[in-house]
């Protein structure tokens, strides 16, 4: 990637220390990294340490460099901003449009892509005031990273943790490097749990939150693909700019695949998928029974939607699987996933592990990508968008 000017804003929490990792990674990548520090993150670490990391000027008052109009020249020639920490008052002005420092007016001049990793107590992050202004920050295209759950600054432990910063720094390099690599493709997503209804009240589910699927479609979409997305009974919000089909159960499923993935140049499918649904479905909820301490449900095998996608590809297509497994074996792992993949025929299989207490709902994931050929074409760790685009990396370079 050739040299980018970043900006790195920093604001007034204690993740302020963590942002000189920051300033320092990018710098080590090979980057003119510009520090914006307001005067509350510099209460909690010294402007000489941002100056020799960042080995630039470090701006704080807008009434210096004023022959030079910095407090506008800065955000116009930046190629990226992160704003790391991003506290909930930095949050909350940035959603106003406020002016008031130098950070403020370094955003309002620049028309650089932004991500933001926020950091603060659970309850401020919770807070409906800084909901609505995430909302009204991620509605004009700024990326948000984290905050990740964990110990916060006091005893108190909870979501508020700034990511770290190898995380933001990937995702803030992965935004520019692949802004709108993908622009003229069709990208289709399957994402979430399929439910088989047993009667009116229950249904046979599984544990997806859609988490995974959802970060693949919202980074398509950020790099600019045209995204449909079926989501399966979704725990997360869509991004936006994506068309959303919503099915429930696997034949559901299936219809709105097969409809629609005539004209996607990719195809990830990321839902799991009941393999087996109810053999007949109660239109009255299923009574206790009184004569027997056990009750047999008889089910009847759903149709295997990727084998069917990957035999019958009338074009050129990329089609990608997920497998989900509990093997706590690295080695065996990898033989399930070889023989997943040449029993389904898709290209490319994305591994992960998954148990009581891993994999689901989690805002992290570690995968393997294999091929046909069942050997390893790369891995990824991290939060589920930054696993998201090393995906679409993989599975569009290897073509
Ligand atoms: N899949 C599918 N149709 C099904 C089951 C699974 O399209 N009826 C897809 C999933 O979306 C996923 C991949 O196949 O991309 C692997 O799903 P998995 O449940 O791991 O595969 P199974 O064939 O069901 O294997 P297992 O015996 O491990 O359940």
């Amino acid at each position: 990637m050739t040299a980018l000017n970043v900006v790195v804003g920093i604001s007034g929490g204690i993740a302020a220390y963590k942002a000189v990792t920051v300033v320092r990674q990018l710098v080590l990548a090979g980057h003119d990294v510009h520090v914006v520090a307001t005067s509350n993150a510099l209460r909690f670490i010294g402007l000489p340490t941002l100056e020799a990391v960042s080995r630039n000027p470090v701006n704080t008052d807008i009434y210096e460099g004023v022959d030079e109009v910095r407090h506008v020249a800065v955000g116009k020639a930046a190629n990226l901003i992160i704003v790391a920490p991003a506290t909930a008052n930095t949050i909350a002005k940035m959603a106003t449009g406020q002016a008031s420092d130098f950070l403020g007016n370094t955003i309002l001049a620049s028309s650089a892509p932004i991500l933001i990793a926020p950091a603060m107590h659970t309850e401020m992050w919770q807070n409906v005031a800084t909901v609505a202004n995430i909302e009204t920050l991620r509605s004009r295209g700024i990326q948000i990273i984290g905050p990740e759950s964990g110990p916060l600054t006091g005893r108190d432990s909870g979501p508020g943790r700034m990511s770290e910063p190898s995380d933001i720094v990937a995702a803030a390099l992965n935004m520019v490097a692949s802004a709108r690599d993908l622009a003229g493709r069709t990208v289709l997503v399957t994402a979430g749990g399929t439910r088989e209804p047993l009667d009116p009240v229950r249904f046979i589910g599984n544990r997806s939150s859609g988490k995974q699927g959802v970060a693949v479609a919202t980074a398509a979409a950020a790099r600019g693909a045209s995204v449909i997305l079926i989501g399966a009974n979704l725990e997360v919000p869509a991004p936006a700019g994506v068309r959303v089909v919503e099915v429930s159960t696997t034949l559901e499923l299936q219809k709105a695949v097969v409809a629609e993935s005539a004209s996607a140049d990719l195809v990830v499918m990321a839902a799991a998928v009941a393999d087996y649904r109810p053999a007949e479905t109660a239109q009255t909820k299923i009574k206790k029974r009184s004569d027997s301490s056990t009750l047999e449900l008889r089910l009847e095998e759903n149709p295997d939607i990727l084998r069917g996608l990957s035999t019958n590809r009338s074009r050129d297509q990329v089609i990608v699987g997920f497998a989900a497994e509990t093997e706590p074996d690295d080695d065996v792992l990898l033989q399930l996933g070889r023989a997943k993949i040449s029993r389904k025929g898709c290209d490319f299989l994305v591994l992960n592990r998954v148990g009581w207490t891993e994999g689901f709902a989690s805002d992290r994931n570690t995968v393997v990508v294999i091929d046909t050929a069942g050997d390893r074409v790369g891995e990824a760790s991290g939060s589920k968008l930054s696993v998201a685009h090393r995906i679409l990396d993989l599975v569009f370079a290897a073509r």
